[in-house]
């Protein structure tokens, strides 16, 4: 019975809410997804696991989220923003370390209006063209996407936290809206980004019902990157007595993800690391294939901690690249670090 849900999904791509449900709510599949996930990725992506170099561009936010470390209303984070020349500075650190996608991420700070965020854009642009780069900006207008992308931007990661509107009522105040957060979805994929969507696992009264709906949600989108990572709380939030995000659900969501999703990017993430010491390998054991390192200046990580302990902090870029390097190496793979292309049976062409 376990053996020929894994089956069915391995071969269909897909299975019903019954079934999904089923292997959700248990381990006994686990070893089954897994192995499955790991044919998948390999018939897809061999054995390159992609690095992409996160610069934490600043961890001002006008948004207040429940479970967010930098949600505005912490008034015990030192607050800090990168000048354009600190972010380039990054990129020129990350260019000679071997990246070739750069992902500016930030809470959504005013300071950086539309035209500064065109103009770093088209600078990286100008002294990069062989790279891609990625925003992580939160919710814009239509217009402030499209002027990014006209910059040179390609790629947008904007997770949609939960695809259930009450459960995003839980997670965020009211003047946030899940039809809002679609709805900028939607915009990125018509301007013509590769669009990244996702969850965190364990969020607050998550159900399972509701990562259901969010795997439905993630196939309707057909987003061409899929990020989850655990939830872990934060002391300064309202949600600083809730548990961890559970590890194995999080392992299990990355392989039952890979096989929904066969030509995905599915990062292995800082947060998967920082509740276990083996979390990035595990996940890329179990079917992601994309780690994000990161890049910003050593004196401006701990300030950008959205849950507590997070890993990585104290390192130099170069330090967390040669770590990372012989992580991966050791349970079989090969960072890669060329933008190459990947057929794709589902979706457009992925550019890696
Ligand atoms: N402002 C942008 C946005 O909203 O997409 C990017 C920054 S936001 C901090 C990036 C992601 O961090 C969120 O999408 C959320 O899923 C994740 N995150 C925030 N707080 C977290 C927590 N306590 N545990 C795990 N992940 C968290
Ligand atoms: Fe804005 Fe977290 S509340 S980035």
């Amino acid at each position: 019975m376990s053996d020929k849900l894994v089956q069915k999904l391995f071969e269909t791509s897909d299975l019903n809410d019954t079934e999904l449900m089923t292997l959700l709510e248990s381990d006994i599949f686990d070893a089954g997804l897994r192995r499955f996930a790991d044919i998948v990725r390999r018939s897809y992506y061999g054995t390159d696991v992609y690095i992409r170099g996160l610069i934490e561009i600043s961890n001002y936010c006008r948004n207040d989220c429940y479970y967010c470390g930098i949600r505005r209303s912490n008034r015990y984070i030192e607050r800090y923003r990168l000048t354009k020349e600190e972010i380039l500075n990054c990129c020129e650190i990350g260019y000679e370390l071997g990246y070739r996608t750069f992902v500016l991420q930030g809470g959504e700070d005013n300071f950086y209006t539309d035209k500064i965020i065109c103009e770093i854009v088209a600078e990286i642009r100008n002294k990069y063209p062989d790279c891609a780069i990625t925003l992580s900006l939160g919710e814009k207008s239509y217009q402030s996407y499209k002027s990014f992308f006209d910059s040179g931007a390609n790629r947008y990661l904007l997770r949609h936290e939960t695809a259930d509107a009450e459960h995003y009522a839980v997670l965020h105040p009211p003047d946030m809206q899940l039809n809002n957060r679609k709805k900028c979805l939607l915009a990125l994929k018509e301007i013509g980004y590769q669009v990244g969507a996702g969850f965190m696992v364990g969020s607050p009264h998550q159900t399972t019902q509701n990562i259901l709906a969010d795997l439905r949600f993630l196939q309707n989108l057909e987003p061409a990157m899929i990020g989850i990572g655990p939830f872990i709380p934060h002391s300064q939030t309202p949600f600083q007595y809730f548990e961890n995000g559970d590890l194995r659900l999080t392992l299990r969501l990355i392989s039952i993800l890979r096989l929904l999703f066969p030509y995905a990017l599915i990062p292995a993430t800082t947060a998967l690391g920082t509740i276990d010491p083996l979390g990035r390998e595990l996940g890329i054991v179990s079917g992601a294939n994309v780690v994000m390192p990161n890049l910003s200046p050593v004196a401006v990580r701990k300030k950008y901690e959205l849950y507590d302990n997070k890993i990585c902090t104290g390192e130099e870029a170069a330090e967390c690249r040669s770590c990372l390097n012989k992580r991966i190496a050791s349970i079989g793979f090969n960072l890669v670090t060329h933008i190459g292309n990947v057929k794709d049976k589902k979706a457009d062409v992925v550019q890696v």
